[in-house]
């Protein structure tokens, strides 16, 4: 088949200024992507791979990526869920970790959805807003608004508000109190489902592997320990490892140094077993990508 796109490079949407834009920033680097100078351009080419990456408002992203003036995006599974974009979601990146929800003003007479009936409720969300309150059939008046949701309680143009919260200090500080999620939201790597070339889709395929291998060098931690040989066959059982540990033996007769890397959701666990097996000395290490 003969594909449409005549570039080669591989172009990627990404937040210009937010809160997402230093930390994809920091994923894209983390798997050897080397940038100059994203802060002042818009288009900014790699060095030393062949993609391109197109730093614009994280609401136009979906939208580019489902035309596909770019064939990936980095972007808030809330913005491309609001925005019904017709693209494939490649993968959950966990950060940028938010939701989306209702929330009324602390003093107020609002504690539960059914409560909302009838009043308006401001929110840039107005898709996932109107959705969440249709599917419980209550009726709402929807006020959208671009920006500084949380202050319309205030200012009397609605009587509660429907935004993302991460740390919930922005609800604190204007007084509003959370009553319901309506959407969990993570960053999420978006697809266009324009055709790709050959050579784009493999770059993608190497991309993905290459944030694959840094999630779970994240998740994992090297750890080295001393222990006496005979206590090896035990420390074997605990560690839950991928592959077999790497057994060392010391100068000092009868002692082994195991190395080995274990995922981090076990490690204190582990740890207090191995003590327990006689291992000593034990040092974590972080680990930068693991490839299998
Ligand atoms: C969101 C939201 C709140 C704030 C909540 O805006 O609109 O203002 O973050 O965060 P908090 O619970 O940690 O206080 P954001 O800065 O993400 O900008 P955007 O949604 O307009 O892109
Ligand atoms: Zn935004």
């Amino acid at each position: 088949m003969r594909t449409l796109d005549s570039s080669t490079s591989l172009r990627i949407a990404i937040q210009k200024s937010g809160r997402l834009t230093d930390k994809t920033m920091n994923l894209l680097e983390s798997i050897g992507l080397r940038f100059d100078d994203y802060k002042r351009n818009l288009l900014v080419r790699c060095r030393n791979f062949d993609v391109e990456l197109l730093l614009i408002r994280d609401d136009d992203i979906p939208e580019y990526v489902q035309d596909g003036v770019c064939d990936l995006g980095f972007v808030g599974g809330n913005v491309t869920a609001e925005d019904q974009a017709d693209v494939t979601i490649l993968k959950g990146l966990d950060y940028g970790v938010c939701r989306l929800s209702i929330a009324a003003p602390k003093n107020g007479s609002l504690r539960k959805a059914d409560d909302f009936s009838g009043k308006k409720v401001a929110t840039s969300y107005p898709v996932l807003t109107k959705k969440y309150f249709d599917e419980r059939g209550i009726d709402v008046e929807l006020i959208t608004l671009s920006g500084a949701v949380e202050i319309a309680p205030r200012l009397e143009v609605a009587d509660a508000i429907s935004d993302l919260v991460s740390s919930g200090n922005t609800l604190k500080a204007n007084g509003l109190m959370e009553i319901d999620t309506i959407y969990e939201s993570e960053t999420e790597l978006i697809r266009t489902n324009k055709p790709l070339s050959q050579g784009k889709q493999s770059l993608i395929e190497k991309l993905i592997q290459r944030i694959e291998g840094q999630q779970k060098a994240e998740r994992s931690r090297y750890i080295m320990m001393n222990a006496p040989e005979e206590a090896v066959e035990e420390i074997r059982n605990i560690i839950p490892s991928l592959k077999s540990p790497t057994i060392v033996p010391l100068a000092e007769e009868g002692m082994v140094a195991v190395h080995t890397v274990v995922p981090i959701s076990t490690f204190w666990q582990v740890m207090e077993k191995l003590k327990q097996a006689g291992a000593s000395g034990i040092v974590m290490l972080p680990v930068e990508s693991m490839i299998e």
